[in-house]
């Protein structure tokens, strides 16, 4: 398979779908390539118009394994033949206790570890605050700058953005302290904080920063934040919503920063597609709960969590850390060489297959959205499919399937290199 444009982008029968969505559909939600998917066959997705692309968003990270990968499909029609639904709390089922297990074990983290399964990624965030206000009996929470950690009141007022996240939506949940994400080497200023450590139950960090523009920490910085923390016996909680499930070499990211957290978030490749969520972290932290004070009606469905088990499988059988290796590493030469070329390429950056591509003003230095938007629509008119990141607007992301092969890799690349160097 390869990429086939056969129409305008977007096509006749997208252009139908788009009017017939701005009729019906929230304008609130917003849409970053008008074309509408009918397949989606590993890295490929197909529309209406049978136009063919090459997928680098990956449904913002979710499908690290590909689409309709044949395990997880075979995985999910064995449990949808047998029952959809029952709710964990009411009538329990095996496949969410050995997806507790498994994740327990997979988990970076010493002590014995337990989960707890949600649906949504915030929901796995606001899940994780509810334990460790829980576990501390404190109630601050500590945040970093330029996070994203989703759209509920608890983890919209964690996000850094305001426009379109918060724009309007106050007022925010209060006790959350804002601390400059630590990507460099000068370390984090805890001195001039506006809040006693000993009020603070968590501290809640993206290893690379997703949303706010792709991003890494720094490894001290990490390592100070940890320090900070288990001197103020504040909990560390990584958030890996997209960051884990092998996206930047490692099946979570926090591994590769040589700091144990307490707990760890988790969502979107976990499921293959599914709506799937979590709370990975250690026993005593997750067991402070009572009993009845966590849950919900569809947390840890079972077909989620049979896709999950086969998600995990496939990770280990096709070693797609390793791969998301290759591909942040074929990516990141295919760029460097054309950065002579494009003085508008601030910088290529990331873990692994996590790579952001910063776009900026080349005469002014400044973040330059309009570019970054031209060179996006040119790439989606050519066949490919990809979003952009950064607190301005202005980073390229790449979230492909970790199981894309070479050549197809080449020829989105080749796409790519095209609308970075003649928009
Ligand atoms: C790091 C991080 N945390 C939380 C979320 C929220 O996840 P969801 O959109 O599934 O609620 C996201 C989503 O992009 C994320 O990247």
């Amino acid at each position: 398979m390869s990429v086939k444009i056969l129409t305008n982008i977007p096509g006749p029968r997208s252009l139908e779908l788009a009017e017939r969505r701005s009729n019906s559909v929230a304008q609130g939600h917003g849409t970053v390539c008008n074309v509408y998917i009918r397949k989606g066959e590993g890295p490929f997705l197909t529309d209406v118009d049978n136009n063919v692309f090459i997928d680098f968003a990956g449904g913002i990270g979710t499908v690290n394994i590909g689409h309709s990968h044949p395990k997880v499909i075979n995985a999910i029609n064995n449990q949808v033949k047998n029952y959809l639904h029952t709710c964990f709390t009411v009538a329990p089922y095996e496949s969410y206790i050995k997806l507790a297990e498994k994740l327990s074990s997979l988990a970076p983290i010493n002590n014995h570890c337990k989960a707890a399964f949600f649906n949504s990624g915030a929901e796995a965030v606001e899940n994780a605050i509810k334990i460790a206000r829980s576990y501390t009996k404190r109630k601050g929470i500590l945040v970093f700058s330029h996070a994203f950690h989703g759209r509920t009141l608890m983890t919209m007022s964690m996000t850094y953005k305001e426009d379109p996240y918060k724009k309007g939506f106050g007022p925010f949940a209060p006790e959350v302290y804002t601390l400059p994400y630590p990507n460099d080497e000068n370390g984090i200023n805890f001195d001039n904080a506006n809040f006693d450590p000993k009020d603070i139950a968590c501290a809640v960090i993206e290893p690379v920063l997703g949303e706010g523009g792709f991003i890494p920490a720094s490894k001290s910085g990490m390592i100070e934040l940890k320090e900070y923390c288990t001197q103020n016996e504040i909990l560390f909680i990584s958030d890996e919503v997209q960051t884990g499930f092998g996206r930047t070499g490692s099946l979570f990211a926090i591994e590769q920063f040589d700091v144990e957290p307490d707990m760890i978030t988790i969502a979107k490749s976990i499921a293959g597609g599914l709506p799937l969520s979590g709370v990975v972290g250690k026993g005593e932290v997750i067991d402070s709960v009572h009993i009845g004070g966590i849950g919900g009606t569809y947390s840890g469905n079972p077909v989620s969590c049979e896709a999950a088990l086969a998600v995990l499988e496939i990770m280990e059988e096709e070693q797609l850390p390793k791969n998301a290796n290759r591909i942040g590493n074929t990516l990141r030469s295919r760029i460097n060489s054309i950065l002579p070329k494009c003085p508008w390429i601030k910088e290529i950056r990331g873990l692994g297959a996590m790579i952001g591509i910063e776009i900026i003003n080349d005469k002014t230095g400044k973040p330059d959205k309009e570019r970054t938007n031209r060179i996006h629509q040119t790439a989606l008119a050519n066949g490919l499919i990809m979003i952009t990141a950064g607190t301005f607007g202005n980073v390229i992301r790449t979230l492909m399937p970790l199981t894309i092969d070479e050549d197809t890799l080449h020829e989105g690349v080749d796409i790519l290199v095209n609308a970075l160097m003649h928009h």
